[in-house]
């Protein structure tokens, strides 16, 4: 029972302790990812995991939940106190459980939805034909406009006439501006619809004031934790009163058995985060530096999508310089930047090729990165997506991306702990 990971698993420990350098050693602007603190990590490897807690907080199928009881009811109350919402639920395990438990909550199979399309930023849970909100209900997409490649509030107003849904899904995995939750919710009530808000990605501005929050709004809002809420991974909802018991109960029993408590344990700890002055700080570099970032690698010449950023990421129009969002991704992995390829709006390339990248600033501002970063960033990414077919120019980059790196550490007891070389 005491031996460590290294004792029973070397090959475990191994890709382990190389994840870590990997994460160490490299730029992460991926738009959804973050580390997490080693507060959060230590809630997440307790013992926790052990326990079955089907339930809810005084209301278990098992017995031994005490302690259980005492971080989920945490976990509750910060997530209530952090987003001003009536009730929470944060049981569901990923983003897209936590989707699939409003649907189940708002919707009968076969209801019509309005959902942001996938291809203009979207998530594959409102609405992707294989996900299983495609299957159960008949989504319509509404999208940005050509011309600036906005959200077109006057065509989802019509959509919302012409197909009078049940729900509306507003929120995205890849949209660089300001959503008008007020006014979808405008929308949404002139039909008699309901709205979910999935917050995911801009959780940590909707709780920082520095993006307007759906709670008000809408009856239903959706979050991932592990954004830039920068938690564990997993999901969230929160919704007004009257809809608690319905939402409860198609979480559990509905389409989850017993809660990942160690999860839930690592939530309430990343809530509490959230909660102090300093993540408000954060949260407001999160935004300068992508501002900033953007506007550099525009100056090297490549198109942004909707011409700039208004939270934590943008949308690069490789395909402007010639460079498909694939090409571009494979270039930059090389030099130790990871980004991922994206379709842009209107896009001609296929999903898998894709004439964008979407890139954020939420993990490298974690680990202190600031505005003179951001231009060397720029510089850094100009440099390997000119040198893709050079071999030698992206390894010499990688180097670059290396001596940033080190003087950002991050994880380094780990490292160190591990044997690794800092
Ligand atoms: C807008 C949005 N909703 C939901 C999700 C799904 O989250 P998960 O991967 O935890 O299912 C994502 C993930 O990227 C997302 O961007």
């Amino acid at each position: 029972m005491e031996r460590s990971l290294r004792e029973v698993d070397p090959e475990v420990a191994e890709a382990v302790l190389n994840e870590t350098g990997r994460q160490a050693n490299g730029l992460e602007l991926i738009a959804s990812e973050n580390f997490v603190s080693e507060a959060v990590l230590e809630a997440m490897g307790s013992v926790f995991t052990n326990k079955y807690a089907e339930g809810y907080p005084g209301k278990r199928y098992y017995g031994g939940c005490e302690f259980t009881d005492v971080v989920e009811r945490l976990a509750i109350e910060r997530a209530k106190k952090l987003f001003g919402a009536e009730h929470a639920n944060v049981q569901p395990h990923s983003g897209t459980q936590a989707n699939t438990a409003v649907y189940l909550a708002a919707l009968s199979p076969g209801d019509t939805v309005l959902g942001m399309d996938l291809s203009h930023g979207g998530h594959l849970s409102h609405g992707h034909p294989l996900n299983i909100s495609g299957k159960l209900y008949r989504f319509v997409a509404y999208g940005v406009r050509k011309e600036d490649e906005r959200l077109d509030y006057d065509a989802l107003d019509r959509l919302a006439r012409e197909h009078r849904p049940k729900l509306i899904v507003c929120g995205a995995s890849a949209y660089p501006r300001i959503i008008d939750f007020e006014r979808i919710a405008s929308i949404a009530r002139s039909v008699g619809a309901r709205v979910l808000a999935d917050i995911a990605h801009i959780a940590g501005m909707v709780v920082t004031g520095k993006h307007p929050s759906p709670v008000p709004h809408c009856e239903y809002v959706t979050t991932t934790t592990h954004k830039t809420l920068r938690g564990p991974r997993g999901g969230l909802v929160l919704c007004k009163a009257e809809l608690a018991a319905d939402l409860d109960r198609v979480t559990f029993p509905g389409i989850q058995g017993g809660p990942l408590v160690h999860i839930i344990a690592a939530k309430a700890v990343a809530f509490h985060e959230a909660l102090q002055p300093s993540y408000h700080a954060y949260i407001d570099r999160v935004v300068a530096n992508a501002s900033a970032l953007c506007s550099a690698v525009g100056r090297r010449g490549f198109r942004i999508v909707s011409g700039g950023t208004d939270n934590h990421l943008f949308l690069v129009d490789v395909f402007s310089k010639g460079v498909t969002g694939k090409a571009a991704e494979k270039a930059l992995e090389k030099a130790g930047i990871t980004v991922n390829k994206n379709t842009i709006p209107f896009d001609t390339q296929k999903p898998f090729v894709a004439s964008g990248i979407r890139v954020g600033t939420p993990a490298v501002t974690t680990r202190g990165m600031g505005l003179p970063e951001m231009e060397t960033i720029a510089d850094l990414i100009g440099r390997a997506l000119d040198s893709r077919d050079d071999e030698v120019g992206l390894a010499r980059i990688r180097q670059d991306v290396l001596a940033l790196a080190a003087r950002f550490p991050l994880y380094a007891r780990r490292l160190a702990a591990g044997g690794a070389r800092a």
